[in-house]
């Protein structure tokens, strides 16, 4: 093995993220923001990143947001500071530009639970039925989709097709039956979850609630549908945040990842949030996302310096998934 990068893309084959050793002396902070600037880099960042990642990066939002800014980058390079379906669908929208993932095994539940194969299979039993997925899933099951959504426009895309028109949606159940709901379908579910917000305990959100009857319950339409029975207010990460800032109440339970407390305590300073208690957790009371946590400063900074691990999509998956998303963006700008 002769130079550093070699040693770097043996690590990654082995680990799927450089852990080069990094001296102590070294500021992520100060590097990071140097590396940003030498490189003509941009670091898009999801909510539920850790604190120090999201006030690093130039850009934090929710999945709609990320999708957008995404499709208006400038920069040579992107690192995306959030999951692989993230990162995937930034190369989908610039694959010209190179994308980066601090850890190529940050994955996600939802995506998990559906791959492009059985997608294909599943849509053989509803020749009539139309694909709409969810922004969390692989690009693969994206080219096998006639469009695409997130938390926050899900509403919005499915009322944009006819009434009497059939509607497959995958990957999420919850975010799926929230939406019949919502809007009087009787779509086909996929059978997927998110393992974060599938986690909440309905008891222990009764119990706190008990405790603190002032304050409102707000939820991310992935939690399941005894949650968002009780909630006074459903919506993707931005919304919820934006509902907190404008809304008049002082004090919240926050049925999300806890990562998104720390974008709330800035935008609704003074105002108290307590995050919604998991089903096994007896002590800290809150819930992560180990996927999206997977990212750390360290790895932001390595992945930065060697531009390793890159997100790459196959050329012909990426044109087939290119159209349900820019349908989407399309959609969302009306
Ligand atoms: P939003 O930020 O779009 O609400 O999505 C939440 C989520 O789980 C992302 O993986
Ligand atoms: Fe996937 Fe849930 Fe993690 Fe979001 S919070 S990335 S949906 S596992």
């Amino acid at each position: 093995m002769n130079t550093e990068l070699d040693k770097a893309k043996l690590e990654l084959e082995e680990v799927g993220y450089l852990k080069l050793e990094t001296p102590s002396t070294v500021d992520f902070v100060e590097e990071i923001k140097r590396l940003k600037k030498e490189k003509n880099a941009v670091i898009l960042a999801h909510y539920y990143q850790e604190p120090e990642i999201q006030e690093i990066a130039d850009y934090v939002g929710d999945s709609l947001g990320l999708s957008q800014k995404a499709a208006n980058v400038e920069a040579d390079i992107i690192v995306f500071a959030g999951v692989h379906f993230m990162a995937e669908t930034a190369k989908i929208l610039n694959p010209e530009k190179k994308v980066l993932l601090p850890d190529l095994k940050a994955g996600c539940s939802l995506a998990e639970s559906c791959s492009a194969e059985d997608l294909a299979e599943f849509k053989k039993k509803y020749p009539e039925h139309v694909v709409v997925t969810y922004v969390n899933a692989s690009a693969g099951v994206k080219a096998h989709s006639d469009l695409v959504c997130t938390s926050s426009n899900a509403k919005k895309i499915i009322d944009s097709i006819p009434e009497d028109q059939p509607i497959i949606f995958a990957p999420d159940k919850n975010l799926g039956a929230f939406i019949n709901k919502e809007t009087g379908r009787d779509m086909v579910l996929w059978d997927g979850a998110c393992v974060v917000h599938e986690a909440f305990s309905l008891d222990k959100l009764v119990e706190l609630h008990l405790e603190h009857p002032d304050a409102k319950i707000i939820a991310h339409p992935e939690s399941e549908a005894h949650i968002l029975k009780v909630a006074d207010y459903i919506g993707s990460t931005s919304g919820m945040i934006n509902f907190v800032k404008t809304d008049d109440s002082q004090k919240y339970i926050v049925g999300t990842e806890a990562g998104i407390l720390h974008e709330m305590k800035k935008e609704a300073p003074g105002k108290e949030l307590i995050p919604v208690p998991v089903e096994e957790d007896n002590t800290c009371a809150c819930s992560e996302c180990g996927y999206m946590k997977m990212n750390t400063m360290q790895k932001l900074y390595l992945c930065m310096k060697y531009e390793l691990p890159e997100v790459n999509v196959d050329e012909e998956v990426r044109k087939k998934a290119l159209i349900p998303i820019e349908k989407m963006l399309e959609i969302s700008a009306r």
